[in-house]
């Protein structure tokens, strides 16, 4: 396991998965029942963008850092609820104004949207990162961090009692057989929790890999969104998707709206599709 977060965080990339995370959450918080949520591949849940391992390949630059210089006027209601979500965690941090100090990941953009009630286990497996989001959490008894495998943790903690559930499912993709291994996580949460909203990210590279895929999720409620920047010449990643299964009313409305303008700040073609029914 060498994979660290912390290079990426606030990439475009994390742009696209936050976006939706944050836009899932409001709409899954908007009804008056309690929401379980699992993040299963949670990471180390804050980063230094000033310092640290991200000021190391400035993947931030073309990514959050854009967006956040970006007037509000005309700028789509999820993308400014987003980025409003990111600037809440950095004022944590200190003044607000000037470049972004700390950027949130997966974990810290659910708590911000946790109401009292709310049930929220995040799962992460590498030593240094569960500590680090141990130590993200400590004290805050809203938020169960786990030092545990996130598949295993889908068989351990689903269906949930509240029988309303997100879950994040965002591997770091180093293993070769990784999008096996998450197609069969996938179908085998959805047998214990069938009505759950699932949003799973995935990276762009063996297009093959993604059919396969993608052909998996046929017949379900899904909608997967795509980000693709021209082919970068170090080998970065430069095209990845979530596929949102169950996505909640008015997503794809919002989604929409946002992810165009998104990719066009981002200089990357965007694309939205609804995973086709059974046998069509
Ligand atoms: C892409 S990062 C997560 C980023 C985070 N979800 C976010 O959006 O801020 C993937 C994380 O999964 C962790 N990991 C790898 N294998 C795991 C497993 N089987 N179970 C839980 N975590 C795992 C890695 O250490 C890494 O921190």
């Amino acid at each position: 396991m060498n994979y660290r977060h912390g290079y990426h965080a606030g990439n475009f990339a994390d742009v696209l998965k936050h976006l939706v995370l944050v836009e899932l959450l409001r709409l899954l918080t908007g009804k008056d029942k309690k929401l379980f949520v699992l993040d299963t591949h949670a990471g180390a849940g804050g980063y230094d963008l000033a310092g640290g391992l991200a000021a190391r390949t400035g993947e931030a630059e073309g990514g959050i850092a854009r967006l956040m210089a970006m007037p509000r006027a005309g700028m789509p209601g999820a993308v400014v609820r987003y980025l409003a979500a990111v600037a809440a965690y950095d004022r944590k941090f200190g003044p607000a104004g000037g470049a972004l100090r700390r950027y949130p990941g997966s974990p810290r953009l659910v708590r911000a949207a946790l109401r009292p009630g709310d049930r929220f286990v995040a799962c992460e497996l590498h030593p240094a990162e569960a500590l680090s989001l141990k130590r993200e959490f400590a004290g805050d008894r809203a938020v169960e961090v786990r030092q545990a495998d996130g598949y295993h943790a889908l068989k351990a903690l689903l269906p949930p009692v509240e029988r309303r559930g997100l879950v994040l499912i965002d591997p770091p993709f180093e293993a070769v057989d990784e999008f096996v291994t998450l197609g069969r996580a996938v179908k085998q949460a959805l047998r214990r929790f069938a009505t759950g909203c699932y949003a799973v990210w995935y990276p762009i590279k063996d297009e093959d890999a993604v059919a396969g895929f993608s052909a998996g999720l046929a017949g379900l409620k899904a909608v997967t969104l795509e980000l693709r920047l021209p082919p970068s010449s170090d080998g970065r990643l430069a095209a990845c998707g979530l596929a949102v299964i169950n996505p909640p009313w008015k997503f794809e409305e919002a989604m929409a709206e946002a992810l165009p303008w998104v990719g066009a700040a981002l200089g990357a073609r965007p694309a939205m599709a609804t995973v086709p029914a059974s046998g069509s």
